[in-house]
């Protein structure tokens, strides 16, 4: 099936040509098959990072990738930028990036992502650097296109 995603790269530091870890996400939507509405790099401003999200959301991405800004430092503000514009919790899959990352790192404790959605979107908070961003996305992949399908209102 068709997924549409988004991908928000969070970053002050970094342009969009510097953005491995956004490009790396692009190359595997593109590998299963799935749509990219389109791929941004947007400052650590949690204004700016919410506004983004409701625009992919208001283009009708059913999936929306952040990248970045979801560690400890206090610029760090992707989870409460996602907050901001969203309404439900789906903490299970922020759970399953931590749990398969600690495998890989112990470091992955010091994620603060979360997933929530915003009406029928779902968006994803990964982690900016591009070895930690596809480890996350490899361990969620796979349950993505039921996720959507749930959403849609199909059940299993
Ligand atoms: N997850 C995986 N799989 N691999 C990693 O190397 N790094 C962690 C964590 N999750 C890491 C990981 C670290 S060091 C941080 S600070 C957080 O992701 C948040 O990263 P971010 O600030 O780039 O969003």
């Amino acid at each position: 099936m068709s997924i549409t995603f988004a991908i928000i790269t969070c970053s002050s530091t970094r342009s969009y040509d510097e953005d491995t870890a956004g490009a790396a996400l692009e190359e595997r939507i593109r590998a299963n098959g799935w749509t990219l509405l389109g791929r941004i790099v947007v400052p650590d401003d949690r204004v700016a990072i919410g506004d983004a999200i409701i625009e992919a959301a208001a283009d009708k991405a059913d999936i929306v990738l952040t990248c970045g800004g979801s560690g400890l430092s206090l610029s760090d503000v992707t989870p409460e930028a996602t907050a901001d514009v969203c309404e439900r919790k789906v903490p299970g899959i922020a759970e399953a990036m931590r749990a398969s990352s600690l495998r890989i790192t112990g470091r992955a404790m010091l994620s603060r992502a979360v997933c929530m959605q915003r009406g029928t979107t779902l968006v994803i908070n990964l982690p900016g650097s591009l070895k930690a961003a596809t480890e996350c996305f490899d361990a969620i992949y796979e349950q993505l296109e039921h996720a959507v399908q749930m959403t849609a209102g199909a059940g299993h």
